[in-house]
């Protein structure tokens, strides 16, 4: 087997590196929905859009889910007959995705480079949470299309730009910059930390890139539609409750009030 370097080519890929392996067991508990707080809400309601984009596998078919984190989605796919590739930058996330010791799951550490071994070798790629934090989103998505098959699908979740959990956000942010003298600089960023948090609007922004990589054929899902994004703890009935309510409200029509989409694109094959 050939070893492979983790190439860390910027900062920022570092600096998320170093967050996530930090905060690695507390973001199993949310994602997982182990918690009943804000985020564990959210996380979910994400997980149930991919989990219905994704159909059983027909025959042997290839899911490679980068920016994995504690494999939340590994179970699922080889569950539903799918081989399993992960590929996340944080050593504590690659090692509790292990800890899962599923069959027909590998996993491993690395940054975009690492995706260069898949092109044109994947049915599924999957991409979710991840693009808010890399340096350069828009070349990620190409990498990520390039590493599908001809008629593979593509399924990745972005920030809702033009929203008002958006607008809320970068309002307290600007507020604590000028409090605090923070280094936030600009809405790209996390509060507290020197990541990025890209977000995107749909029409204007996605939907010409993936057309131009050849993706004619999308679905798109809002989701979190909702003013709340810090985290905090809550009841599991209005947890429960509060899902149900979200699953019914979050759409296109609402998405000014959404603060997640996800999507799910295939290519056209030309004739
Ligand atoms: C918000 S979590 C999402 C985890 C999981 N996909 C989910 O849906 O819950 C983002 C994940 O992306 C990983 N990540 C961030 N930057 C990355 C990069 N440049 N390359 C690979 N993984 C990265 C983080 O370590 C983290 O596990």
């Amino acid at each position: 087997m050939i070893k492979r370097e983790l190439i860390m080519s910027y900062e920022s890929h570092l600096q998320s590196k170093k967050y996530f392996d930090e905060t690695a067991k507390v973001y199993n508990k949310r994602s997982g929905g182990l918690v009943y707080d804000f985020s564990s809400l959210m996380f979910k309601r994400r997980n149930e859009i991919v989990e219905k984009f994704i159909s059983p596998s027909k025959g042997f078919q290839t899911i490679l889910d980068y920016g994995m984190g504690p494999g939340v989605f590994a179970r699922f796919c080889t569950e539903n007959g799918f081989s399993f590739i992960g590929i996340d930058i944080s050593t504590k996330m690659v090692k509790m995705a292990k800890s899962l010791k599923l069959e027909n799951a590998n996993f491993e550490v690395g940054d975009v480079d690492s995706l260069n071994q898949y092109e044109g070798k994947i049915d599924y790629v999957v991409a979710i949470g991840l693009i808010d934090y890399v340096e350069e989103p828009m070349k990620v998505i190409k990498s990520l299309t390039s590493c599908t098959k001809k008629d593979g699908n593509l399924i990745i979740s972005f920030r809702n730009r033009n929203s008002l959990p958006g607008v809320l956000r970068d309002t307290v942010k600007w507020i604590w910059n000028k409090i605090f003298k923070n280094k936030i600089k600009n809405s790209e960023k996390v509060f507290f930390t020197s990541q990025h948090e890209h977000s995107f609007d749909f029409t204007t922004q996605i939907l010409p890139v993936l057309k131009e990589l050849g993706f004619d054929n999308y679905k798109i899902k809002y989701f979190n539609c909702s003013p709340i994004f810090f985290n905090f703890p809550i009841k599991p009935w209005i947890w429960h409750k509060w899902f149900k309510i979200d699953s019914k409200i979050s759409s296109s029509l609402t998405k000014i009030f959404c603060s997640g989409f996800v999507v799910h694109a295939t290519k056209v094959e030309k004739k």
